[in-house]
């Protein structure tokens, strides 16, 4: 039974598929109105989340399915001390598939070998997201027509952001693409996502601090948050915050099509001046979650024989 747990876990033809899949929902939502009837998903959130959570719930309901929620470490038996892997084998009993966001990485893993359904990685620490992937390959093809041939500037924090870690795992699969990525020295990529992702597959890339410099070049430009949640102390945390934050001013050197992205929330990065621009594409990302969130819900659930 498969599980997605690392946007790896799909090759790039099953990509592809989803793809097509959502257009086809968002170009004929009711031949999709029934499709999940009497099925169930469950959504277990240990960590805070609007979008992720509220559109794999919304999905399912635009499914004709229904949901089993748990929001919060303090409102199930985690609280009083239950495992990842328990609590995966408890809740596999009541619902058809689930969706986890942890913040341990690794969490999605131990649920997915203890349950007996179909387990979605809602993101795990600071490893990986890979249906905010989804959403953003589905958002670069629908601004971009292609997911190839494309310099993508992806800028902030590269070391935690599990966003970039999934987008870079995914998009370095494709042709003729190449990366730039800027962030402070204390918060870059890290190796193993280089190594097992850029260098592996001979991805050109550089890395830089200056994100004025590099805007000309860019046709994606794929901003992230400083994570306070991640960091160790407050005092860095503080002094790195500001690092970058575009504005319409920085985005006059853009190219005029280039595409604004960010997985979300936002705290100060993106200033809301630039939410009128029309490369602005994040809260167009957030609508095309929810239809690639559709795609792959159905896609599992036929895979595991529960549709
Ligand atoms: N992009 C994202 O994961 O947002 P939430 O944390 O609100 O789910």
């Amino acid at each position: 039974m498969k599980s997605l747990i690392d946007i790896t876990d799909l090759d790039t033809v099953e990509i592809d598929g989803l793809i097509a899949d959502s257009l086809d929902i968002i170009a004929h939502p009711e031949k999709y109105a029934r499709v999940c009837e009497r099925k169930k998903l469950a959504t277990l959130f240990f960590e805070p989340s609007t979008r992720t959570r509220l559109s794999f719930e919304a999905a399912m309901y635009e499914l004709g399915g229904n949901v089993l929620s748990v929001a919060g470490s303090g409102t199930s038996s985690a609280a009083k001390g239950e495992s990842v892997a328990d609590t995966a084998r408890v809740v596999s009993c009541y619902a058809d598939i689930i969706a986890m966001r942890h913040p341990k990485e690794g969490a999605a893993l131990v649920a997915a070998m203890n349950s007996s359904v179909p387990v979605i990685n809602a993101g795990d620490g600071g490893h990986c997201h890979p249906t905010q992937t989804l959403a953003d390959l589905l958002t670069v093809y629908r601004e971009k027509g292609r997911l190839s041939g494309l310099t993508v500037g992806v800028c902030g924090d590269l070391k935690f952001g599990r966003t970039v870690h999934s987008l870079i795992g995914a998009m370095s699969r494709s042709d003729d693409m190449k990366f730039v990525l800027v962030s402070p020295a204390e918060l870059k990529l890290p190796s193993y996502v280089k190594n097992e992702t850029l260098k592996k597959r001979s991805i050109p890339y550089y890395q830089t601090e200056d994100l004025d410099s590099v805007m000309p070049e860019l046709d994606i430009l794929y901003m992230t948050r400083i994570q306070r949640e991640r960091f160790f102390n407050e005092e860095d945390y503080l002094r790195l915050r500001d690092s970058y934050i575009l504005t319409p001013e920085k985005l006059k050197r853009a190219k005029p099509d280039m595409c604004v992205m960010h997985p979300l929330p936002r705290v100060n990065e993106i200033s809301v001046a630039v939410d009128d621009d029309p490369r602005a594409c994040y809260f167009k990302q957030v609508l095309n979650g929810k239809y690639i969130r559709m795609a792959l819900i159905i896609k599992l659930l036929r895979e595991a024989g529960r549709l």
